[in-house]
């Protein structure tokens, strides 16, 4: 591990750099102008100051995070402790228990975690039955020489660790997804039915459709880091679909000398993008963790398919990145504004608004 002063002269030095390179490359994004300043140093030069990180639905995750590294926790194991509340939370329809099905009606869930200080990954996907991803995923990193662990094999691989296999799909998401089944087109046998909550028949775009999901990164007093990310993925997914999040480099990554990245929204970008990975070296060579998120969207929307463009070429996606580096600074950007992080800088939680691409 460096220690804070070859980190600080090294991220001083790059920082240069890294500016002249991007102006060079002509930056055409709008980055300075939607720059939230979220980038304040949480820590005095050489002496760190716990950190927590999370997507806006991580409000309860950083308190609960923090007050484990307050008592002196790992930090993979708070940030752990912290997503387990939304896993656990059947009104959560994005992840864990009560997560939104695949197009069969079945919950596949997928989840990471990186640790910091071992620089070890584990990580499970498309799981079903099991409604804490994120656990299972550490048990692959502790007790198996492998990274990911998928289907069936992740989930009896988690028995074998004595996990309880339920059933995840809740009342709530069965009738959304059932909504969902039954909008599809005017030409089948499937009939909308009226009476279903939440829904408005005849609009498809009423039924909720999501990608969404929970990333959590930890920065304790020692300057360690650990994160994870877990998600029942995109809604109504093609059964074995797997997105980002259990994913090393594009969900998720950790470096112990550098900082943490996660990402929630369109997988698939991040899959092609290596997003969280490429977040985490943009800080290395100098970027703050908002200008490594900004970067990095920036690159997706370049690469955007046409398809995936409105009218004005802009990439139509959600995407967000959450970022926080081994010096206690954080940030997160959001292709569209409007976007939050939940932040728990050691005395108190608070959602910050996300930087920004593009205005809506
Ligand atoms: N980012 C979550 C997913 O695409 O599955």
């Amino acid at each position: 591990m460096s220690d804070h002063h070859d980190l600080d002269r090294r991220h001083f030095m790059k920082a240069g750099a890294a500016t002249v390179a991007g102006l060079a490359a002509g930056a055409s994004y709008e980055r300075a102008a939607h720059a939230q300043d979220t980038n304040k140093p949480a820590t005095g030069v050489g002496r760190a100051k716990p950190v927590v990180i999370a997507s806006a639905n991580g409000m309860a995750a950083v308190e609960r995070a923090m007050e484990q590294l307050k008592a002196g926790a790992d930090p993979l194991d708070a940030a752990i402790a912290g997503v387990n509340i939304v896993e656990d939370d059947p009104e959560d329809i994005t992840v864990g228990l009560g997560g939104l099905p695949n197009e069969d009606g079945v919950v596949e869930l997928d989840a990471s975690v990186m640790h910091g200080p071992m620089h070890k990954a584990g990580a499970v996907a498309a799981l079903q039955g099991i409604k804490n991803p994120s656990m299972v995923a550490r048990l692959v990193m502790q007790r198996t020489d492998h990274v990911l662990l998928v289907g069936q094999g992740a989930l009896r691989f988690a028995k074998a660790h004595g996990f309880k296999e339920q059933e995840l799909l809740t009342d709530k998401a069965r009738k959304i997804w059932l909504r969902w089944k039954e909008s599809h087109s005017k030409n089948d046998d499937w009939v909308e039915a009226e009476e279903l909550e939440g829904a408005i028949p005849g609009n498809p775009d009423a039924i909720p459709f999501t990608w969404g999901t929970i990333n959590c990164c930890a920065l304790n007093a020692n300057g360690d880091l650990g994160g994870v990310t877990t998600t029942s993925g995109l809604s109504y997914k093609i059964p074995g679909r797997v997105g980002d999040s259990p994913i090393i480099g594009a969900g998720l990554f950790v470096d112990n000398d550098i900082g943490a990245a996660g990402s929630t929204g369109r997988g698939e970008a991040n899959l092609q993008n290596c997003s969280s990975f490429a977040i985490v070296e943009a800080m290395r060579h100098g970027q703050s963790p908002e200008q490594a998120c900004l970067t990095v969207l920036q690159r997706i929307a370049d690469h955007a398919e046409p398809r995936l463009r409105d009218e004005k070429g802009r990439a139509k996606f959600g995407l967000k990145f959450y970022a926080v580096a081994k010096d206690g600074t954080f940030g997160s950007a959001s292709m569209w504004s409007g976007g939050q992080m939940a932040v728990h800088d050691g005395a108190q939680a608070r959602r910050i608004e996300a930087a920004y691409l593009y205005k809506k």
